[in-house]
């Protein structure tokens, strides 16, 4: 029984990671210098996937880099939850511990600090120092590094500033930094959802060199889906719903492939509702960490982008562009994190959704928009736009959600998918 080669629900493994050469240099500079790297990408776009890459020893070797010098460590912060800081820099002894299983002088020291009622990150400077005179390095790979911004009853907003620039002290200022190289990863950049930094404060984010996690461009997308045979027409498809993101491409490649090994040829209907049944988690996620700034505009985007496909006399939008140029630094915000995309179309800027299934479900909140929410948005509205432009806005939406068979059906969504299926 040949077994489907798409990677669902877990990191992908490092034999099947694809792409990303370049930010894999990068990672390996910062390793080698001993400094450190933030990396920042949406949802799926494959941030855990590349830490665990890096704890490969094959990818160390491919970059000319000796694997036993370093002592590499991965956790992720969301696994420390509640986040304590003591818990944490204890988590991180302790998985020093597990990795230096045969080295007889680290051993006996970390045994001896484990003991310690609280553990500090002065107890990693004493590793990182022991670690230094074996000729060894740590390599720290924190996922979800965000999730310590997070203050709360037993860790208040102050606690967070501490323990970020004791990262930095760690990272940046103290003498057993040579003996360290830490790599972050968050859905953010961490200037935009950290604390925010003035003159008294330490600029914990200064000593990381940043970079983004993209969607996989045209050559990595091929090069994913190239596990198994799939036609160029059906390629097509699947680059108007995934769009180069890894999570999206390696559902709809797992779908196929399962439907092709058991013989059948799906109707459209069918292969659209078990996609969307496999990645609604996905886009209800993306939906729900946008900010309501960030949901106006999606909503915007969708609205403008219908005009035309519904009753014409009823639907009347005003010039939203105004808005759109308005909130640029937003919607570059959100294509980064690959939920949009920009075209120019007779010098004018045009938005759209990177997936069809996201427009698709931006246009199902519209449709599901009572009175109540209507109610609520409404301030985030007249934050953007003139009172009257509210109203246009107000009455589209109005509208929308009293004539759901005003908009297609969920099949017409997959456009190209739909067609190819058909
Ligand atoms: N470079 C890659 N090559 C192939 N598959 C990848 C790659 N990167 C990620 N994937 C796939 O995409 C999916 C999501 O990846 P991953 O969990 O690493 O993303 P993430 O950014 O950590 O997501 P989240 O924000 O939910 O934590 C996984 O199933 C993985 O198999
Ligand atoms: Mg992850």
């Amino acid at each position: 029984m040949p077994r489907n080669p798409f990677t669902v629900g877990q990191p992908v493994a490092p034999e099947r990671f694809v792409g990303r050469e370049n930010l894999i240099a990068i990672a390996f500079d910062q390793i080698y210098n001993r400094s450190n790297l933030a990396i920042w990408g949406g949802r799926g776009m494959g941030k855990t996937s590349f830490l665990n890459l890096l704890t490969s020893h094959h990818i160390w070797e491919s970059q000319d880099l000796d694997p036993s010098k370093a002592v590499i460590v991965y956790l992720n912060c969301l696994d420390t939850q509640p986040f304590i800081p003591a818990n944490f820099w204890r988590k991180i002894i302790n998985l020093i511990r597990e990795k230096t299983k045969d080295d007889t002088t680290i051993q006996p020291m970390v045994r001896e600090l484990l003991k310690k009622p609280k553990i500090t990150k002065d107890y990693l400077r004493l590793v990182l120092k022991r670690l230094g005179q074996q000729n060894k390095f740590l390599v720290l790979l924190l996922d979800d590094y965000d999730a310590t911004f997070r203050s709360h009853s037993q860790y208040t907003e102050t606690d967070v500033e501490v323990f970020l620039s004791e990262c930095r002290n760690l990272a940046y200022h103290s003498s057993e930094r040579k003996y360290l190289s830490m790599i972050v990863t968050s859905r953010r950049r961490l200037n935009e959802t950290g604390p925010k930094l003035t003159p008294e404060k330490s600029p914990w984010y200064n000593h990381y060199a940043f970079q983004q996690l993209k969607p996989l461009n045209q050559k990595e997308v091929e090069k994913l889906l190239s596990q198994m045979q799939i036609p160029p027409a059906l390629c097509d498809g699947i680059e108007e719903i995934a769009y180069g993101n890894p999570l999206l491409l390696q559902n709809v490649g797992f779908l196929y492939y399962h439907q092709m090994r058991s013989g059948e040829t799906p109707s459209a209907e069918i292969f659209a509702r078990e996609l969307i049944a496999a990645t609604e988690h996905f886009f209800q996620g993306t939906w729900e960490l946008a900010n309501e700034l960030e949901q106006t505009l999606l909503m915007l985007i969708a609205l403008s982008n219908l005009e035309g496909r519904v009753q014409k006399k009823r639907y009347n939008l005003g010039d939203i562009n105004i808005i759109f140029s308005q909130k640029e630094r937003e919607l570059i915000d959100l294509e980064q994190r690959g939920v949009i995309k920009r075209s120019t179309v007779e010098e004018n800027t045009v938005y759209s959704f990177s997936s069809t299934i996201m427009e698709w479900w931006v246009i199902k909140e519209i449709e599901n928009t009572n009175a109540e929410i209507l109610k609520q948005r409404e301030k985030v509205f007249l934050n953007l736009m003139s009172h009257q432009q509210a109203e246009k806005v107000k009455n589209v939406i109005k509208y929308l959600s009293e004539n759901k068979e005003a908009i297609k059906s969920i099949v017409k969504w997959l456009g190209k998918l739909a067609a190819y299926f058909a």
